[in-house]
């Protein structure tokens, strides 16, 4: 008989929550900040693959992994050597003032997957947030522009700058006062919902005509704009994933304006899609690039990653204490040499056998909208009405809810979509495990409308 952790599917040994995570809970209401988001009580132990226990023993399948961030699943063993190795020889120097070894050899390694011939260099950061912020200041710095282009529906951060260029949900911005100006957002293409009814290839050619023929002749002189930022795949937003041609159209506006073209993988990235990065998918060469998340399996590591002809800013200009420490860069190389080997390619496999099974589930169940993504960012949009298209966010979080019952983790993203973010290394029995438990709450959800 297998371990709990050992086991590949979902084992409850108690009620939800078990006694143990509900003293856990009683101690997190009285200390905790009000301001964190928790859709259920799963209140975690240990983990390992796609696999967390939580304190009362019971062990859940988990397609959420710490919101896209455990790409080699939770502790995976050669992660854990790298990081038990590192910290046992050197934990903390600070990049911004002295040098070891492993930061350029993480470098070196970032750039062999980047497309397009020009030399990059980096930048390590703390969290994502922190990759774009400093992505604006490159823009600006690199441009000796000011202003920002960005879209509705993304989410970029959460500190002053990254969160001027979040639109994501007000209430990330409700109440915390004027933010940076010179910052314009646009429509993100988003297919399903097209009001010109495009298809998924075609969406959005009304946003970039808007985009030339209104805000750079309204409102900023396209010579005036330091950067575009992007993400290819959208997250947060509800993985809305955006066309190739638009993707294209923006490198052409971009390079014919001088603006820099910044894609914010945070989330998209790191062989999630069965590509190191999801811009790939339309062939274009970013001046700017943002990752984080499954960088480094779980250690807080972000990266700017920019055209070497970009990346021209002076000492002293913009540092870090932490930034590239090297027990996160260790993670990182760990777990770049396991997308490397095995998961960029599971990733893109498991994505092609969990949409083949879902192919149907639109015509299957009157609440699924749209199944839509690529490798292992998978949005499920959940509806009232499939002719109306009206939102059921109510339906998605009881869906959600529903799942944890059942022992599968899954998060929401957008107003009303489920989002599938396992780790990259999940295999058939566990997929056919998610679609099976998923089938089962859209069949109990929609016998309760
Ligand atoms: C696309 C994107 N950019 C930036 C961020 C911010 O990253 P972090 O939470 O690591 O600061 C996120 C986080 O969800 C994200 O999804």
């Amino acid at each position: 008989m297998p371990t709990t952790l050992e086991a590949k599917t979902p084992r409850l040994v108690t009620a939800l929550p078990g006694p143990n995570a509900k003293r856990v809970l009683e101690q997190d209401a009285k200390f905790m900040s009000p301001s964190y988001t928790r859709d259920y009580p799963l209140v975690a132990k240990r983990g390992h693959g796609a696999i967390v226990e939580d304190v009362d023993g019971n062990a859940f399948l988990d397609f959420a992994a710490g919101i896209a961030v455990c790409s080699t699943g939770h502790c995976h063993p050669k992660v854990v050597a790298a990081i038990q190795k590192q910290a046992a020889e050197l934990i903390h120097m600070s990049g911004t003032d002295f040098y070891y070894e492993s930061m350029p050899q993480l470098a070196e390694r970032l750039a062999l997957t980047m497309p397009g011939s020009e030399a990059k260099k980096m930048f390590f950061t703390n969290s994502g947030t922190e990759a774009v912020e400093g992505a604006m200041k490159l823009a600006r710095y690199a441009t000796k522009r000011d202003k920002m282009i960005a879209f509705y529906g993304c989410f970029h951060g959460r500190s002053m700058g990254a969160l001027s260029l979040t639109a994501s949900k007000s209430t990330q911005r409700k109440g915390f006062g004027a933010l940076l100006s010179g910052i314009e957002h646009i429509p993100y293409p988003y297919a399903y919902r097209c009001a010109h009814g495009h298809t998924a290839e075609t969406c959005g050619a009304e946003i970039l005509e808007q985009l030339e023929g209104q805000i750079f002749k309204r409102l900023f002189d396209p010579e005036d704009v330091a950067g575009i930022i992007i993400e290819p795949i959208q997250g947060e937003g509800g993985y809305v994933v955006a066309p190739n041609f638009f993707l294209q159209e923006l490198q052409r506006i971009c390079r014919q304006h001088g603006i820099m073209l910044i894609v914010d993988e945070v989330q998209s990235g790191m062989g999630r899609t069965g590509k190191w990065w999801a811009h790939e998918f339309a062939g274009i060469e970013p001046d700017i690039l943002c990752s984080a998340k499954g960088i480094a399996s779980g250690m807080p590591l972000g990266a700017i990653v920019a055209k070497e002809s970009v990346m021209r800013w002076k000492p002293g200009s913009h540092g870090t204490t932490f930034g590239g420490n090297p027990v996160c860069i260790a993670a990182a190389l760990a777990t770049m040499e396991l997308i490397d080997n095995e998961y960029k390619e599971n990733a893109r496999r498991m994505g092609e056998y969990l949409f083949a099974r879902m192919a149907q589930w639109t015509k299957n169940y009157k609440i699924v909208g749209d199944v839509r993504g690529r490798g292992l960012m998978i949005g499920i949009e959940i509806v009232r009405d499939q002719r109306t298209k009206e939102k059921a966010a109510d339906l998605r979080n009881a869906i959600v809810d529903l799942a944890f019952h059942k022992g599968l983790l899954l998060l929401g993203a957008g107003e009303n979509t489920l989002r599938l973010s396992p780790p990259l290394l999940i295999d058939e029995e566990q997929a056919d495990f998610a679609l099976h438990t998923l089938e089962e709450c859209f069949r109990e959800t929609e016998k309760k409308i």
